[in-house]
């Protein structure tokens, strides 16, 4: 499928680890497939009971491959992203990440969906969608004002400025920050916690705590279908081709 997104059984842990680290792990339409395969697989295998994600090279995603983004506008609905979004919302196993450097856009509100969430003092958080001319996506419209309170929501949606692993955890979307070198171990520990545990009560604790899924699944759908409208937009085009046609990193 593709080998830049990479899965291993360690105990009843499912990790899965984005190896694009050239391009900041930033997710082309394979990952998303190869990560929701993961999953489809993690939730199938009685002995798993966590999963855990984490990126590689010292960041954990860039977002959407903005490349892709291009590719994707034809047909929004059935793009890769879209049902990533809806397989996150939908897991029933807990989700554990492991976040070290850029974790833009979906690096973001994905976290909105772990259980436990770790990051190191390099972590920077970022959801910059309006920026692109977009929308929130992965629920967060809804997720991340439930989380950290309307006006601070409006501020880190609308104005789009990224922060830091301190704030992230002032802000309850991370569990704690932990030393660089200390967090693959730290996040891989509490997942095996978590597969330990009575697998039954685990679970119902998970969907008593995730709650209302009807409206979450709402709220995708909404943002879904702002989102592809967007993709279709000038703006959403200008600010794609401005970040594809800087010059190589090596230039800048
Ligand atoms: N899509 C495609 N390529 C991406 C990417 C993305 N989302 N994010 C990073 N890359 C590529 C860069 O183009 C660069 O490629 P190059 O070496 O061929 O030039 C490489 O990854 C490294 O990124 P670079 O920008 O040099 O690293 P940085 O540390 O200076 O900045 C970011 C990192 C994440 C802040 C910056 O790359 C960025 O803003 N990326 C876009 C993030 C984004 O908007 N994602 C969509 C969210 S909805």
């Amino acid at each position: 499928m593709t080998d830049l997104v990479q899965t291993a059984r360690e105990g009843g842990v499912t990790r899965i680890t984005l190896a694009r680290p050239d391009k900041k792990n930033a997710l082309t339409g394979a990952m998303y497939e190869a990560m929701m395969a993961a999953f489809r697989e993690a939730e199938a295998d009685e002995g798993v009971g966590a999963i855990l994600i984490a990126g590689s090279g010292g960041a954990f995603t860039a977002g959407n491959d903005i490349g892709d983004f291009l590719a994707f506008a034809s047909q929004p609905g059935a793009a890769p992203p879209f049902r990533f979004v809806r397989a996150l919302a939908s897991l029933e196993k807990p989700l554990v990440a492991a976040v070290e450097g850029v974790a833009v856009g979906i690096g973001t509100t994905l976290l909105l969906h772990c259980d436990l969430a770790f990051a190191a003092p390099t972590a920077r958080f970022r959801m910059p969608f309006v920026d692109l001319g977009l929308v929130p996506e992965a629920g967060s419209s809804l997720l991340l004002p439930q989380r950290v309170g309307h006006a601070k929501a409006a501020e880190l949606l609308m104005l789009a400025e990224g922060f830091d692993a301190a704030e992230a955890l002032r802000l309850g979307l991370v569990n704690a920050v932990v030393p660089a070198d200390a967090l693959a171990a730290h996040a891989m520990d509490r997942a095996r916690a978590l597969a330990a545990k009575p697998r039954a009560a685990m679970l119902a604790t998970r969907r008593l705590l995730r709650g209302d899924r009807a409206a979450l699944m709402a709220a995708i759908d909404a943002e879904a279908e702002a989102f592809g409208r967007a993709l279709a937009s000038e703006e959403a085009r200008a600010a794609f081709m401005a970040f594809l046609s800087r010059p190589k990193a090596a230039a800048r």
